[in-house]
């Protein structure tokens, strides 16, 4: 089975967020470990989102061209991906020769294929500005809800997607001023005609969640408008289409196409153009091929209709999306994540916190599967100090640490097992089983209960059986309870791989298995593959907890953090800019 796993593209007019990173970069890093662990061939892309107007307005206020932020900003996010242990195959870019190329040969495309027209519209355009106001500059109130902070792209509130002119009483964010409308020529998607074909794969598609099915469908019920794909933007890829000169195409119409171009790039790096061609259309062109996508519950439209739409229009028999995982927001101490009022941890201040493996987990225990989560403090402390160290850490070292010194470092045989014992395994096996279709179901959160149940289960059991006793009267017994152990403890390092790859490559290590657990392990993670005389290292603690005063100081400590860190970031992705 071929499987593309993507991430949403984060935008790159700031450094990732826990936030940005719970639902997509890391949930999709998570889910591509796992398929690597089964011996799936799978293959994890994404990247930054370059283009749209942010970037552009800063550029135009420094006086900058926005590639030269984006060149600093996007390698100092790809250095903190690799600090997160993140195994991107590959983590490109919007600017992307490959990407820009493939952009526009697709556009093109899908317009001989008759799904692109052009038109006159009117635009808003700020007379005291001087500029034709980009859709997300434009602020007014919903025509659907009512909200009154809507943006001219999508109202954040009910989530619909809207044009400027939808807008009551809008307004230019940058001098409050109420635009005019005025003419200019675009290019427009024609959803329309794609709507009935949009919903037919809705409809029969039996692997999309019932979330994403509904919200999608209902949305088409409403109709689909056709959506204009150029703007009047100069920080953009220029819009291919003839007469069109001066335009970029719409961030969300090429961002989206970043999935097939980053798979392609990754394919001509590896083989050439000729062959990476080839075996990029071997992906994607294959209709067996699963391409999952990790976003966020905002990103639902655009992955679920309109990137859809546009394979389906392209007519190349692109495969449509298998799985498309949406979270629900992490919220942080009771607030919305915001940069402008510093609420929230970024993923570089993070690492100064605690290490990865720690947040890692602690971030999946918190993934936001079925409603809005609150990240607090006094949840990761426990996370960590409870779950992490108590119920996982302690069981491993209690097993390590006892045939170490009780069998001399050397796994003892089974000899006899009792019920009680082959209970034990068989529950420990079906928690197992249970973990596997959680995380084929992108339900990580999910998936992380089995691996604390077994950890649990695993020292009650050692509670029960008592070996340090059982050693005394019989030592064939023990031993046979002990060997079984290590070989459950093997077991869990591998369902723990994919959420906390360093600390179960350490033990891994510590098990003398090998420096790194083999790809397609987790096939027979619970298999009794370590027998009789493999010989173990001296077992170290797997994690750390967190001092006692942790949450009484962290506030502090995030503050001096975040001076310090800010002042080492890319000038333009840096909080505190004059
Ligand atoms: N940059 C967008 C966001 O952060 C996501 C883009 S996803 C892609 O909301 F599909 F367009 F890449
Ligand atoms: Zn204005």
């Amino acid at each position: 089975m071929k499987w593309v796993v993507c991430s949403a593209w984060p935008y790159i007019n700031s450094v990732p967020h826990l936030g940005t990173l719970v639902g997509s970069l890391l949930s999709a890093d998570v889910f591509a470990r796992f398929l690597r662990l089964m011996g799936e061939d799978v293959l994890l892309v994404s990247g930054s989102d370059e283009h749209g107007t942010p970037i552009e307005v800063e550029a135009l206020r420094q006086r900058v061209d926005p590639k030269s932020f984006t060149d600093k900003a996007h390698s100092y996010v790809v250095k903190l991906l690799e600090r997160w242990d993140m195994l991107y195959d590959n983590y490109t870019r919007t600017e992307s020769e490959v990407h820009k190329r493939f952009v526009r040969d697709f556009m093109l495309r899908v317009m001989k294929n008759g799904y692109i027209f052009s038109k006159n519209i009117v635009m808003p355009y700020c007379e005291k500005d001087k500029m034709f106001l980009p859709d997300r500059f434009v602020e007014g109130v919903c025509p659907y809800c009512g909200y009154e902070g809507a943006r001219g792209d999508q109202c954040d509130k009910c989530g619909t997607l809207l044009d400027p002119i939808d807008l009551i009483d809008p307004h230019c964010v940058f001098c409050g001023s109420r635009p005019s409308f005025v003419s200019t020529k675009h290019w427009f998607f024609d959803l329309p005609k794609l709507e009935e074909s949009v919903k037919q794969w809705l409809k029969s598609s039996e692997s999309l969640d019932p979330n994403v099915k509904t919200y999608s469908l209902s949305m088409l019920e409403k109709g689909l408008k056709a959506r204009s794909v150029t703007r009047d933007n100069k920080w953009g890829i220029p819009a291919p289409f003839p007469g069109a000169s001066g335009k970029t195409i719409y961030v969300w119409f090429e961002a989206l196409l970043g999935y097939l171009s980053a798979t392609l790039e990754y394919f001509i790096h590896k083989y050439g153009e000729e062959k990476g061609f080839e075996e990029f259309k071997r992906y994607w062109k294959d209709p067996e091929t699963r391409t999952v996508y990790f976003i966020g519950k905002d990103n639902i439209p655009f992955h679920a209709i309109i990137l859809p739409a546009m394979l389906i229009a392209s007519g190349e028999g692109y495969v449509l999306p298998y799985k498309i995982s949406a979270t629900e927001y992490l919220m942080f101490e009771g607030k919305k994540f915001s940069k402008s009022r510093g609420v929230g941890v970024w993923i570089d201040e993070a690492l100064e916190i605690a290490e990865p493996d720690y947040w890692r987990f602690a971030l999946m225990r918190l993934r936001p599967e079925e409603r809005d989560v609150n990240f607090t403090w006094r949840e990761f402390y426990r996370i960590v100090n409870t779950e992490l160290n108590d119920d996982i850490g302690n069981f491993v070292h209690r097993v390590l640490s006892f045939v170490y010194s009780r069998f001399n470092a050397r796994v003892p045989p089974i000899k006899e097992l009792q019920d009680e014992d082959q209970e034990f395994l068989n529950n420990v096996r079906k928690e197992f089983e249970r973990y596997k279709s959680y995380m084929y179901d992108t339900r990580l959160k999910a998936a992380t209960e089995a691996i604390l149940s077994i950890a649990r289960a695993g020292n009650a059991y050692l509670n029960r059986r008592e070996p340090w006793r059982l050693i005394k009267q019989n030592r064939d017994e023990a031993g046979s309870v002990m060997a079984l152990l290590i070989n459950v403890v093997k077991g869990l390092a591998v369902m723990m791989a994919p959420f906390t790859p360093r600390a179960s490559a350490k033990l891994w290590n510590m098990m003398n298995l090998g420096r790194e657990i083999p790809r397609g392990a987790m096939k027979k993670a619970f298999e009794i593959e370590i027998l009789e005389g493999h010989t173990i290292k001296k077992p170290e603690p797997l994690f750390r907890k967190l001092p006692s005063d942790f949450l009484k100081k962290v506030d502090r400590m995030l503050k001096d953090i975040r001076m310090r860190v800010d002042k080492s970031r890319p000038r333009y992705l840096r909080m505190t800019r004059s």
